[in-house]
Order: structure tokens, then C-alpha cells, then sequence
């Protein structure tokens, strides 16, 4: 039940990876001092298994809806008050833009307005926009993104993130809309969908599938643990300025194939050896952004945030949770995503072994 006295946090995409990890992160940091309502879709990425450690709380609510229904979000609102928002709620995979953007235009894009315009007309205190780095395109001369960087994203998905972000901005600029923007670098940790590349090979070597790296593996990201994403967004509703973007990085540079072969030697330690021989170099991501690194002082400064889980230790908690989650991923693999896989990537191993003859 929803109570009139502890802060009500409208989480949108909880269901999701991150979404879901911050609600876990809500309770673990404030119990029942807060109530949370977790609205989401339940699109091929939203799982309420994520959550069923939540269910039983007395602040927890979850309602089934898309960000993008005027009508959704108006009934939602009009149940009662909402303090912060939020905004997670994304197609998020940039593969799948590249088949098909129009859910990407319409959830993030429009689904972000809507939630800005019932938030401005419900006297939300604070509203989160939950970026993401691959707004300011690729840092092929070196360097590192800033909040200051211009936009350039390069793929449908990143641009439809950065749309949301100038809708956010504008709604600021406009209403005066208490609104923050963060953006964040690559996560990993527990819930992942295994469509992104960290999961995607853990899953591969317990399957003895083949491991698909684009191109050479030479493309750099910076990769956070969940739990430092969901603390640093906590930093900002709390402590943040209206208006005001803040980066959220990890300081921790790989290039995928120094991840891929670190998962498969860690995996080999756990009794899944042989992931070498599964590597397969397949044809690029069109438009693949080389390299993303975030310049975090901003937020390190004015908030006080550091990320606590070095990456050493990240990724074997990580590797230990899909190991002893293997269910969880299983019911993923067998079920509608096993033929976006197949639609995916066989073509991509096709053109790889022709271009070998
Ligand atoms: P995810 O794909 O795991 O989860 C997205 C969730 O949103 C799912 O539960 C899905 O059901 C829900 N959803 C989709 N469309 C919806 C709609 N129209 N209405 C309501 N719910 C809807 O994504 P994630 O990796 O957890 O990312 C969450 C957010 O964080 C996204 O906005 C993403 O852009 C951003 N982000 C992600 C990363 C990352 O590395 N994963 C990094 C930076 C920023
Ligand atoms: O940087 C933040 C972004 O990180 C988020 O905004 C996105 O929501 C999130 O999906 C993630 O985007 P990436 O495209 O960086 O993540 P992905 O896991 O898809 O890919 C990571 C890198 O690995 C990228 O360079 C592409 C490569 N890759 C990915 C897959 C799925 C492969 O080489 N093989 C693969 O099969």
C-alpha cells in the first residue's frame, strides 16, 4: 500500500535491469520509509522475477502501463501523489534500433514527454532523467565526455535518447520544471538481459555457444557496477540542481575483447573452460561508436559520488550471479529471444565465414 507519509517514488522501467536494481537499492538504503511505484510495460525486457523480494513490502506497488499512453500515465497520476520520478523506462539495446526504431521514438521520446508533462501538472519535486553517455556520439581523438560535450549520437537509440534529454532541458528551461538529467556509462551486475555483451557471453560459455566480438573487439567502453549507477542517482535526486546534468562513469576503461577473454578465464575457474576456441569475429555494429569514457568530477565534486565496486571485483560477483541464477537465464534464452537472437546474428556469422573463404 501506498502511504500518505513516507516519499512516494514513481520508478518507471523498474522491471528492467537497472530499474529493478534501484528498487532493490531503495529499500536496502531507506526500508519502509519509502513508497515506491513501479510502472512498466513489461516489454521482452521487463521481468517482475527481478522483484519478487519486493513484493511483500508495504511500500511497494507495481502497475502494469506504458510511458508513452497519455491515458496510462493520466490514470496513474490521478491515483495519488507522486515526489520523484524516476525515469528509466527505455528501449535500450542499440541492435535493435538499428532493425526497428519506432518503439525506440516512441517510448523514449514521446513516453519521456508525457511523464514531463503530468509530472509539471502534479507538482513532482523532482524528476530524474535517466541518460545515458552514448549521447555524445564516439570519442575517436581521445579525451573524455563532459557534460559540456555537444550532443552527436549515432545510432537510433542513442538518438532517441538524446531527444529526451532536450525534452527534459526544455521542460526546465520552459516550466521551470525541477528536472535532472544524468548520464551514465555501460553497466553490468545482476539482471542484465543477456542481449548485452556482458551476459550475452556468460550465457554463450555455459551454452558452448560461440562468443560473437564486432569487428576486432577494439571498441573502448567504461563499465560501472549497477549498485555505484543506483547510489549516484540516489546523490542526484537527493542533492542535485534542477536543470543541471551530471556524468556518472565508472573510470574504468576495457576494450570488449580484454572483457570477453577476462569473462572466459574467470568462467574457466568455475568449471566452463574451452571459451577461447568459442570466439567468433563477426561483421560490425554499422555505426559503432570506438570509444566512450566519462569525466566524473563533476558529480564527484558537487555531490559527493564515487563508485564503490572496482571492476576486479564487479565482474566476479557478476559471473557468480548468473551462474547461480541460471534459471533466470534460461527462462530468457528459451522464450521470444531466441529468435531475435537467430535474427541478429546469423547473418552476421554468415558474412564472418565468407569473408574467411
Ligand atoms: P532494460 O531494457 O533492461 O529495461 C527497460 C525497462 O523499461 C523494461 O522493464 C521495459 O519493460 C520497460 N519499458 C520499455 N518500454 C516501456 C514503456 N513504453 N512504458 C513503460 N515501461 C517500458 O534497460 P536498462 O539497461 O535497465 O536501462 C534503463 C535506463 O537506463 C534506460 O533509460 C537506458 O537508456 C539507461 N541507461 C542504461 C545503461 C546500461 O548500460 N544498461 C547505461 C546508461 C543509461
Ligand atoms: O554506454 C551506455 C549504454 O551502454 C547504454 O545507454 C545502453 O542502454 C546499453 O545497452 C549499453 O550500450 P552498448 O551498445 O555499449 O552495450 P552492448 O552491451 O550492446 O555492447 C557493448 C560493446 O560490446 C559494444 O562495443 C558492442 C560490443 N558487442 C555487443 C554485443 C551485444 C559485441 O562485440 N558483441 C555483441 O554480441
Amino acid at each position: 500500500m501506498i502511504s500518505k507519509n513516507r516519499p512516494v517514488y514513481l520508478v518507471t522501467g523498474g522491471a528492467g535491469f537497472i530499474g529493478s536494481n534501484f528498487i532493490k537499492y531503495l529499500f536496502a538504503r531507506y526500508g519502509d520509509d519509502v513508497s515506491v511505484i513501479n510502472f512498466d510495460l513489461l516489454t521482452y525486457a521487463g521481468n517482475l522475477d527481478n522483484l519478487k523480494d519486493c513484493e511483500d513490502r508495504p511500500g511497494y506497488k507495481f502497475v502494469k502501463g506504458d510511458i508513452a499512453s497519455s491515458e496510462d500515465v493520466g490514470r496513474l497520476f490521478g491515483e495519488g501523489r507522486i515526489d520523484f520520478v524516476v525515469n528509466f523506462a527505455a528501449e535500450s539495446h542499440v541492435d535493435r534500433s538499428i532493425i526497428d526504431s519506432s518503439p525506440f521514438i516512441r517510448t523514449n521520446i514521446a513516453g519521456t514527454q508525457a511523464l514531463l508533462d503530468y509530472s509539471r501538472n502534479h507538482g513532482v519535486k523532482k524528476f530524474l532523467q535517466v541518460s545515458t553517455d552514448e549521447v555524445y556520439g564516439s570519442l575517436d581523438g581521445g579525451g573524455l565526455f563532459t557534460e559540456d560535450t555537444p550532443l552527436a549520437p549515432n545510432s537510433p537509440y542513442s538518438a532517441s535518447k538524446a531527444s529526451a534529454d532536450m525534452l527534459a532541458r526544455a521542460a526546465f528551461k520552459t516550466y521551470g520544471s525541477p528536472v535532472i538529467i544524468t548520464r551514465c556509462s555501460n553497466n553490468y551486475g545482476p539482471y542484465q538481459f543477456p542481449e548485452k555483451l556482458i551476459p550475452l557471453m556468460i550465457a554463450n560459455i555455459i551454452k558452448r555457444k560461440k562468443l560473437p566480438v564486432y569487428g576486432r573487439g577494439e571498441n573502448v567502453r567504461d563499465w560501472l557496477y549497477v549498485s555505484d549507477h543506483c547510489e549516484a542517482i540516489d546523490a542526484a535526486l537527493r542533492l542535485g540542481s534542477p536543470g543541471e546534468v551530471y556524468n556518472i562513469g565508472g573510470n574504468n576503461e576495457f576494450k570488449n575483447i580484454e572483457i570477453v577473454n577476462l569473462i572466459i578465464s574467470i568462467m574457466a575457474s568455475k568449471g566452463y573452460p574451452g571459451g577461447r576456441d568459442l570466439i567468433e569475429f563477426v561483421q560490425d555494429r554499422p555505426g559503432h561508436d570506438l570509444r566512450y569514457a566519462i569525466d566524473a568530477s563533476k558529480i564527484r565534486r558537487e555531490l559527493g559520488f564515487e563508485p564503490k565496486v572496482d571492476f576486479e571485483r564487479g565482474i566476479a560477483m557478476t559471473v557468480d550471479w548468473y551462474l547461480n541464477n541460471q534459471q533466470w537465464l534460461m527462462n530468457i534464452i528459451s522464450g521470444e529471444y531466441s529468435r531475435y537472437y537467430d535474427e541478429l546474428y546469423l547473418p552476421k556469422y554468415k558474412n564472418a565465414a565468407q569473408a574467411k573463404k
